[in-house]
């Protein structure tokens, strides 16, 4: 290579640098409008997602599908797509009652997941809502918080 091409071959890396550098995503720098790519929900989604692998996953599914008669799937359920307290209040709290969901019968306690922060649980169910064909309003952190406090 001589000097002129090592030159070239230079500019070449620094714009294909600095073209990458465009391209990655500056949330912070977004205008914080409710439009469908809101990157507070997207934020919330993404670590849902982690929380729900490391959780929920080993009785609901990757699929949200749950398993017949043991585990209800969480997809558009009323549960889920529901009075977001009832919701927080199942993962605060578990869910030890008989229950009925598309003619399938399930009466295995769901273990409370307490130990989750508030921040988890919201993410969690946002995620929940935002997934598996569900569509529904993020769940807030205060709104979590406001449930745990009625568990004291
Ligand atoms: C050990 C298994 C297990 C784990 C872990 C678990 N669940 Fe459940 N879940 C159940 C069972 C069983 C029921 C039904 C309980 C009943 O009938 O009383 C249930 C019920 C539910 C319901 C209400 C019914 C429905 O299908 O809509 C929701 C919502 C729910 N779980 C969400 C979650 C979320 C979110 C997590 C993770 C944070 C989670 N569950 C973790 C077993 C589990």
């Amino acid at each position: 290579m001589n000097c002129k091409q090592a030159l070239l071959a230079l500019v070449l890396a620094g714009g294909a640098l600095s073209l990458q550098a465009q391209h990655r995503p500056t949330p912070a720098a977004k205008p914080k409008a409710k439009t469908a790519a809101d990157p507070a929900l997207t934020a919330s989604i993404t670590r849902g997602a982690v929380v729900y692998k490391n959780v929920c996953i080993t009785c609901h599914q990757a699929d949200g599908g749950g398993v017949p008669n043991m585990n209800p799937p969480l997809i558009k359920t009323q549960y889920v797509l529901g009075d977001k307290a009832r919701l927080a209040h199942i993962v605060l709290a578990g869910l030890a009652e008989p229950i009925e969901i598309d003619g399938e019968d399930y009466k295995q306690h769901m273990p409370a997941q307490a130990y989750l922060t508030d921040q988890q649980v919201a993410d969690v169910l946002t995620y929940v809502r935002n997934n598996f064909g569900n569509k529904a309003s993020a769940v807030q952190v205060a709104e979590v918080k406001a449930v745990r406090a009625t568990l004291k």
